[in-house]
């Protein structure tokens, strides 16, 4: 057997050509690689973190564990490079989920900011391999910026749906400056997902959304690089923020192929957090993993504002593989802790600081104990959603208290001026 896209319903498979991302019985496909054939260990991955080259892949954290991600030439590779992010902890981190061993994974210090360029490089990749003249995705803005930025990269043409007035200032400015088709849908990011899955069916253009199976190898390398960050030492908790659960998807994944290689012997606890106002998972989680009941969503995490969510079967095999659970967390702690990750120097989006509100959430519930060791992934980079910031801090956000808001002060352009204000502030 070599790599094949299998139906993870009905175990029907394909082979890896075409433009395939559903089963014939509308199943999610996986990309499934024939593990015990691949002669990959802990030694060959850790020697190509010190490879160096001309070639951007050389240097990327996806394509270092390419025999787990996809089998290809290595000179049709289109990479930025992407990965190889910082695994940051200290004092500051740790008093704000009330947990000693806690790091944070930045996956917004990729090339375009988010943990999207791991799936995008794979799927712009495949997309030229199969020889696609156009790619598509529906987007709460990071995968937009992403796949703008890959396909011009590789020569594509973009097109990108996004529910209108409701993507952050700084993605929506990146896709139009990447050059992509931008269509601002009139709804929501649920109802730009059916359309753009419509328009790639009938226009043929290729989907390059997480339901596409190329993507989630992509991503699985973000629990890879985990991993290998803490010397192959698996950590008790990885916590993350779920939207249409394309990672907690590629965790699972990831973390079963890792353990089928026999390169790690345990599994860490998956822990997926859902802001409350988009939280048909968690719904679902409570009752044990009921059929998804899709919600109207909102959420000042625009990334997350997800009602339907797409990988949603793929998401609850992730969680049972790795007794994973659900938890949800409002506006209000989302915006406080993204406001102490932010102070703490490392800042990240508001989709982001929903995995450490979850963190510590869970160390508060006494689900992660103390002593136990947890990584949260921060997904998208501070400067994404400058709105939802300044406007915490200058107390505009509806219906947030600021917490921990830093306020500009406005002064006269006078000596006497500034050494007012710091006497106010050392005091
Ligand atoms: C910053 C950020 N975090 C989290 C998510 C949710 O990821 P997933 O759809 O894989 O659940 C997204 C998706 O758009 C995102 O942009
Ligand atoms: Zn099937």
């Amino acid at each position: 057997m070599a790599t094949v896209l299998r139906c993870m319903e009905c175990g029907a498979e394909y082979p890896l050509a075409g433009t395939r991302y559903r089963c014939d019985c509308g199943g999610l496909m996986d990309v499934v690689h024939e593990l015990a054939s691949l002669a990959v260990s802990r030694e060959l991955f850790d020697g190509r973190m010190w490879e160096r080259g001309p070639e951007p892949w050389r240097r990327s954290g996806v394509w270092r564990f390419r025999e787990l991600v996809l089998p290809v030439e290595e000179s049709s590779l289109v990479s930025r490079p992407e990965g190889n992010t910082p695994l940051y902890r200290g004092p500051a981190l740790s008093r704000v989920v009330g947990l000693e061993e806690f790091a944070v994974k930045h996956e917004g210090e990729n090339p375009t900011g988010s943990f999207k360029d791991r799936g995008m490089t794979v799927g712009v990749t495949w997309a030229r391999a199969i020889d696609a003249k156009a790619v598509a995705c529906a987007s709460t803005g990071n995968t937009a910026a992403s796949m703008s930025a890959y396909a011009a990269l590789a020569g594509l043409m973009a097109i990108v749906f996004v529910p209108e007035g409701k993507v952050a200032a700084g993605k929506l400015a990146q896709a139009l400056a990447y050059g992509a088709l931008t269509l601002e849908v009139a709804g929501d990011f649920d109802a730009a997902m059916a359309l753009v899955q419509e328009s790639c069916r009938e226009l043929g253009i290729y989907l390059l959304n997480s339901l596409n199976p190329f993507r989630i190898e992509g991503q699985k390398t973000i629990v890879f690089e985990i991993l290998q960050d803490l010397g192959w030492e698996p950590p008790d908790w990885i916590v993350f923020p779920a939207g249409n659960l394309g990672n907690t998807a590629a965790f699972g994944k990831a973390l079963w192929e890792l353990r089928e290689l026999g390169l790690i012997s345990r599994l860490p606890r998956l822990a997926a957090v859902q802001a409350a106002g988009a939280s048909p998972f968690y719904r679902s989680f409570l009752k044990g993993f009921s059929p998804l009941e899709p919600v109207r969503a909102e959420t000042v995490a625009t990334a997350i504002r997800i009602g339907n969510p797409v990988s949603f079967p793929r998401a609850v095999r992730s969680l049972r593989w790795t007794e994973g659970l659900v938890v949800e967390v409002t506006d209000q702690e989302i915006m406080d802790v993204k406001a102490q990750v932010d102070a703490a120097g490392i800042g990240c989006e508001p989709a982001s600081a929903a995995a450490v509100a979850g963190t510590r959430k869970l160390v508060s519930q006494g689900i992660i104990r103390r002593g136990e060791r947890a990584v949260a992934v921060l997904t998208g980079n501070l400067l994404k959603d400058p709105e939802a910031t300044l406007a915490y801090h200058i107390g505009k956000l509806r219906g947030i208290e600021p917490r921990f808001a830093n306020r500009p002060r406005r002064i006269e352009a006078s000596l006497a001026a500034v050494a007012e204000v710091l006497e106010e502030v050392v005091r």
